[in-house]
């Protein structure tokens, strides 16, 4: 698929997830064969602010690429003033804006997925964002609505194509759901239907079944994954082999403690000793999940103060890998699937 005129050669894409996706979680997913990735979204105030951690929130690597920076904002002239510094700073592949996030921390301020309720100043962000990066594909991930009474999908979506994006991504709930209930994939059939730049689906893709259907189902572009690949990098080889047709391989405990490894070794060469701690914590409570006797391990490296004592872990936990032989995770991650 095109997006714009950037060329995407599988149409899989991982999602951003603040505090997840971040540098090593993403070269992981890259290497289990994901399309794209995106930064979790930083702030288009703090990025004119030159804050120094929001800056070091968008670093990458070539081998991350194509990657999307993912910027939010309330006012146009910032968020378009945010995506020239990221241009010039970063050269991402995709600047894409966050018409999505339902945090009321964000949302009170007219941000995220606010611009919902308010298509005129949605229209002006765009159109600012795509006049300040003329050299960049500016993408939009947005919900479907603010609540049930106000579901604007379709008409958002029209005017974020006139305003010249060129790709949108939709997770059909509305803020007020947030996360309950079920996405509604209709509406990704509905926005296919009505726009004709590409649309990527997002929500509740579980299974790499799931991720066939919302293809056969909407007629979407591309299927962009979230918590089905959180602590699970490896969906995306076997969402890779479905597509293929070849059956999904599982996942061994071994290669688990593999992408343990990998992470931590990507966090010690990025990081100070302390941060590569606290971080390979966070990450390895969703790595290390879905096996017998889990819960020891996680506990286990919750309880470490230095990359020492997570190495020697990570040694006892490549022979307990070993001897634990063929044990497979579940195809499934444990939230379920969609229900159609
Ligand atoms: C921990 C977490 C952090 C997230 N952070 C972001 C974010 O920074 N930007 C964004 O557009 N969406 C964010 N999302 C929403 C996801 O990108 C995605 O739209 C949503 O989880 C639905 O997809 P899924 O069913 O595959 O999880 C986040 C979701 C989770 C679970």
């Amino acid at each position: 698929m095109q997006i714009g005129n950037l060329h995407i050669d599988h149409p899989i894409f991982l999602a951003p997830m603040a505090g997840i996706t971040d540098h090593p979680f993403r070269v992981i997913c890259r290497e289990y064969g994901v399309g794209v990735v995106y930064t979790e979204f930083v702030s288009a105030n703090g990025i004119v602010r030159e804050s120094a951690k929001t800056l070091d929130m968008v670093r990458f690597t070539p081998d991350e690429r194509p990657i999307g920076i993912q910027l939010f904002g309330e006012d146009a002239a910032t968020i378009a003033e945010s995506a020239a510094i990221m241009a010039e700073r970063f050269q991402p592949d995709i600047i894409d804006l966050n018409f999505g996030c339902p945090v009321p921390k964000v949302t009170k301020r007219g941000a995220g997925s606010a611009m919902l309720r308010d298509l005129d100043l949605m229209r002006r962000v765009v159109e600012a964002t795509v006049a300040a990066v003329p050299d960049l594909p500016v993408t939009v991930k947005m919900r479907a609505g603010w609540d049930k009474s106000c579901i604007v999908a379709s008409e958002a979506a029209a005017i974020i194509e006139a305003a010249g994006a060129v790709a949108l991504t939709l997770h059909p709930r509305t803020t007020t759901q947030s996360f309950s209930g079920l996405a509604d994939w209709s509406l990704i059939a509905e926005v296919k239907r009505t726009v004709s730049i590409p649309v990527v689906g997002n929500g509740d893709v579980r299974t790499p079944h799931d991720a066939l259907r919302m293809f056969e189902e909407t007629g979407c572009d591309a299927v962009m994954v979230a918590r089905g690949a959180l602590g699970r990098p490896w969906f995306f080889r076997q969402i890779g082999d479905l597509l293929a047709g070849r059956e999904p391989q599982e996942v061994t405990l071994s290669e688990v403690t593999r992408v343990c490894r990998r992470h931590f070794e990507l966090l010690l060469a990025d990081r100070s000793e302390q941060l590569a701690v606290n971080l390979t914590k966070k990450h390895f409570s969703h790595y290390l999940k879905g096996f017998p006797n889990a819960g020891h391990w996680r506990k286990a490296f919750l309880s470490t103060e230095s990359t020492a004592s997570i190495g020697q872990l990570l040694d006892e936990l490549d022979r307990f890998a070993e001897d634990a032989g063929t044990v497979t995770l579940p195809l499934a991650s444990e939230t379920g699937q969609h229900a159609g």
